[in-house]
Formats: C-alpha cells, structure tokens, sequence
C-alpha cells in the first residue's frame, strides 16, 4: 500500500515539471523515452526511432503511438503524461537525423552477441515421433511469439517469444534442425526447431532487411539499411565474421534492400538500394575471404527472383514499370520482362506450364498474376485476380497456386489458380472481413495453410485437393509460415 502512495506521489512529481516545461523535444525524450529507446536513439527494449528506420510511419501516426500506445506491448500511451505539443514535438525529433551518424560494426555486433540461457545438451533425436522436416515455424506478430507446428498432427509443439517485428522470412539451417530469425531492428535469433530453445542472439544490425543461410550452412548473411552493410555470422554461434560496407562503384554509400542464397553457385546475392549493380558474395573460399563481385545494371534493382537453377536473376525496380533479367554466369542482361503493376518477385514460384518452365508473380499495385516463360522471357499470362496481392504458392504435388488480394478491395479473399488452364478456380473467403494471406503448403503438398492475419487470427488448414477446410488453429497475427522440407529443398512453388 505504502509503496503504491509513493510511487503515484512519485508519478505526480514527473507529471507536473513535464507539463510546464517548453516543448523542447530532446530533454523529453531523455526523460521519458530514452529507458527503453536508446540515449542515442538506436534502441534498446523498443526499435530505433531514427527516420532510416521509421519509413513504415509518418509523423501523425507517430504521433499515435505516442499518444495511445501500441495495446499489447511495453510502449504504453503518454497522452497523460504529456500535452498535445510536447507529442507533436516529439513525433517530429524521432524523425530527425541522430545527432551523430550511428555506429555498428564489428565491436558492437560481436558486444551485443549472446548465448543460450540453458546450457544443457540439445537431444540427438527428435522428441517427437512425427516428421521433423514437416515441421513448420510460424511467426506470430500480434504478441511477438514463433510457434513450432508439427505438421503431420497439426498439433503446436513449442510456442516461444520473439523480438518484437520479426521480418524477412525465417530461414532454416541446410539439415532443417534450426531456424533463424530477424528483426526490423537487426536482431538475429537462432531456435532449435525439436524444443523451441533460442541458442545464440546477436544484433547484427541498427534496421535491417532479411538474412540469406549459405547452402553449406557455415554462414548468415545480414541485409542493413542502417548502418549501411551486409553482415557476415557465423551460423554456429552467430558471431560476427565481417562486415562489409556497402557502396556502389562510384564510392556512394547504399543502403540493402534485400539478401538472397544461391545454393548452386556457393554464394550470396545482395541488392542494392541505391546504386544501380547487384553483389554476389562467393564464400566458398574460406571463412575469411567474403569477395564482392559487382554486377552493373541498368536500373536499380531491389526485388528478385531466380530460377530454379540460379543461373537467371530476375530484377525488378522501385517503379515497378519493367524488370531486367540477368544471366548470373556472364553478368549480362539478357532480357526485359514488361511489368507495369509492381511485381513482388520475392514471392513469386515456377512450375511447368506445356512442358514449359515458367514463372508467376503477383504484382503489389495490380489485380493480376503474370506468368512469364524461362525458356524465351515472354509473357504467357496475366491471370486477372481478386486483387493486388503479396503473396503466391504452389508445391510440386498439386496443381493449383495460391494468391492473396490482400492489398485490393476484398483482402478477405484467397484465390486458386490452376496451373494447367491457368485460370483461378476457386475463390475463398475464409473469415469474411479479416485480412487473409500468406499459404504454405505441408512436405507432401497434401494440405495448405492460410493465415487470418488478425491478433485474434488463425492458420486455417485446408486439403489441398477438394479445398476443404480441416482445420483451424488460433493463432495471434500470424503473419508467415514457413515448411523446414519445402524451403531446404528450394522446392518448386515455394519463394526462396
Ligand atoms: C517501457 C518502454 C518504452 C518507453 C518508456 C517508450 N517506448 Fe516507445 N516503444 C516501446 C516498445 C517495446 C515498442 C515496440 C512495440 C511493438 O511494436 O511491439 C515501442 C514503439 C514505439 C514507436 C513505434 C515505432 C515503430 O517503429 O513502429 C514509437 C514511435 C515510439 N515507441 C515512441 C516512443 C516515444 C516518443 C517515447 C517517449 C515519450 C516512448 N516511445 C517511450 C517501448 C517503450
């Protein structure tokens, strides 16, 4: 009792000087943000509030947070504690530049780094007797958890927090036994897939984009917009290796949009954000030697794909009117694919359409899926769909893909194409008026996983021969499902 007197007694005392003080937003973010964001801004138990990593937010919205607070999570509301002004002053002083231009490297990745909490062995065999490669992960945004779903049951076996806006894809370790995981704010998280046990953190980076595994499961690689860089880890322990700044030929810093693995080529693939070249990083040389192979193109190229032998790339640019595609072999472009609708290559897939291998991508800005041809580049298709979308999957066992219109009219909708006429056959509207997206398909192809992206959402299990519903599975805002088998296969139908 006591103590709660004194501690709104205390509470009083904050509020009254803050409420009088002038609107100068430095000494209030020393007082009141500063505990969970970082003196210096970089973070801490909340993300950077620098304007590189605020990109997803304008000053009203932050303004919002600011005020109200984000339910659910340690950033309570300040409307109480602070007027109106002190919060626009605010919203505005996180999207100015840091006093000095942040520092990240080496010393600071390798001080971050931290080891398992539970030192005792991990088991040789799985506890468990289902399938270990029809394991799934499924990342949970809503409360900042990761699920470990057995496949074969459709049964959670471990639920475990994460870091808060885990992103990029979780990617899993060449045999399929770990997954790694990243956050916005360049936290890198290595779990035992058998019990759910983080085994190694490290904060790789200040705002990062995705990591890429090396097929000799030796490294991961690290994509940063801030500081500008790809970070080299370790996949044992996630100790840092090397990090390499990222600038174009021309010596002007860029920043990364995303890292890819090109398991048949033994290298990574960097894009750039701000200069007009890709990177490819062999690492098969040794652990110490990480060269950079520039690749010039003719625009900047941010969003890839690859085909299924890794000797294509396919680019596509932030204006998303036209994509270029690359043979990796020569460093040449050798053809240009009409886009006008935004293509999410990350996303896109490859089947074989007439004997034909082709590909197919939704597009961010168009209610269609293209399907383009490897073997000339020419379009075969634009499948009108229920809507622009991010996300298609298909798997070698069925012949239908799936596409979301999550960012169209009806994002409650789920489309099927079959891959033969190339047609959608079936629209689903699995809980109508919440948003749906995002498939994954089980080892066998046997059933899809959709996800109801809402904090009170779902993975709803459907066969994926007859497109009934078998299941569903409350889930808090799962926002993406991975397969260990399918993704360590690079499996036909599945983004890499
Ligand atoms: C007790 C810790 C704590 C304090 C104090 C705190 N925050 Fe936060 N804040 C967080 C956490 C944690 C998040 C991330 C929440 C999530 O998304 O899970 C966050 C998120 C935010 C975001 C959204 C960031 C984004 O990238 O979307 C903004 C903006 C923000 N805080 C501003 C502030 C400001 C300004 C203050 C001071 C007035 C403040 N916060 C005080 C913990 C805190």
């Amino acid at each position: 009792m006591k103590f709660a007197a004194a501690l709104s007694a205390l509470c009083l005392l904050a509020v009254v000087p803050a409420a009088r003080a002038a609107d100068d937003a430095a000494p209030l973010y020393r007082q009141y943000c500063a505990a969970c964001h970082g003196g210096d801004r970089l973070g801490g138990v909340g993300p950077a509030l620098v304007p590189d990593d605020l990109g997803h937010l304008k000053p009203a919205q932050a303004a919002k947070v600011i005020a109200g607070g984000l339910p659910g999570t340690e950033m309570k509301g300040f409307a109480g504690r602070l007027s109106p002004g002190q919060i626009t002053a605010l919203a505005a002083y996180v999207f100015s530049p840091p006093a000095a231009e942040p520092t990240w490297g080496m010393a600071q990745i390798a001080a971050s780094r931290t080891g398992p909490a539970d030192r005792s062995p991990l088991p040789a065999k799985p506890p468990f007797a289902s399938d270990p490669l029809n394991l799934f992960i499924v990342v949970e945004a809503g409360d900042h958890h990761v699920t470990v779903l057995d496949g074969d049951r459709m049964t959670p076996i471990a639920r475990v927090p994460s870091r808060a806006a885990l992103h990029g894809g979780a990617k899993f370790s060449p045999d399929g036994r770990f997954v790694y995981l990243m956050s916005r704010d360049g936290w890198v998280s290595k779990l035992d897939m058998w019990t759910g046990r983080l085994l190694a953190e490290v904060r790789a980076g200040l705002d990062s984009r995705n990591i890429a595994v090396s097929a000799d499961g030796r490294f991961v690689l690290v994509g940063n917009l801030l500081p500008d860089s790809v970070a080299v880890l370790d996949a044992a322990d996630l100790a840092p290796i090397k990090v390499i700044p990222v600038a174009g030929r021309d010596g002007r810093r860029s920043r990364v949009s995303a890292v890819y693995t090109a398991p048949p080529r033994h290298s990574f693939i960097v894009a750039l954000k701000d200069a007009r070249e890709i990177w490819e990083i062999p690492y098969a040389q040794g652990p110490d030697r990480f060269p950079v192979r520039r690749i010039a193109t003719e625009e900047v190229l941010d969003d890839f794909f690859f085909d299924l032998g890794y000797r294509h790339l396919i680019g596509a640019g932030r204006d998303g009117t036209r994509g270029e595609v690359i043979d990796l072999g020569t460093g040449r472009k050798v053809a240009t694919l009409p886009f006008d609708g935004m293509p999410h290559l990350g996303s896109g897939i490859t089947f074989t359409w007439h004997g034909r291998p082709v590909f197919a991508t939704p597009h961010l800005k168009q209610g269609v899926v293209s399907v383009i041809a490897m073997d000339d580049w020419s379009e075969v298709k634009r499948i009108p769909t229920c809507g622009p979308g991010y996300f298609i999957r298909g798997h070698r066992n069925t012949p239908y893909a799936w596409v979301d219109c999550s960012l169209g009219p009806t994002p409650d909708e789920i489309q099927v194409i079959d891959t033969r006429s190339l047609k959608v056959v079936r629209t689903l509207r699995p809980a109508p008026g919440k948003r749906t997206a995002h498939v994954e398909f089980t080892r066998d192809g046997r059933y899809a996983l959709v996800s109801i992206m809402e904090n009170d959402g779902a993975l709803v299990v459907y066969d994926a021969r007859d497109f009934h519903e078998v299941k569903r599975l409350p889930m808090r805002h799962p926002v993406g499902k991975y397969n260990v088998f399918n993704k360590i296969t690079y499996a036909q139908g599945t983004s890499h």
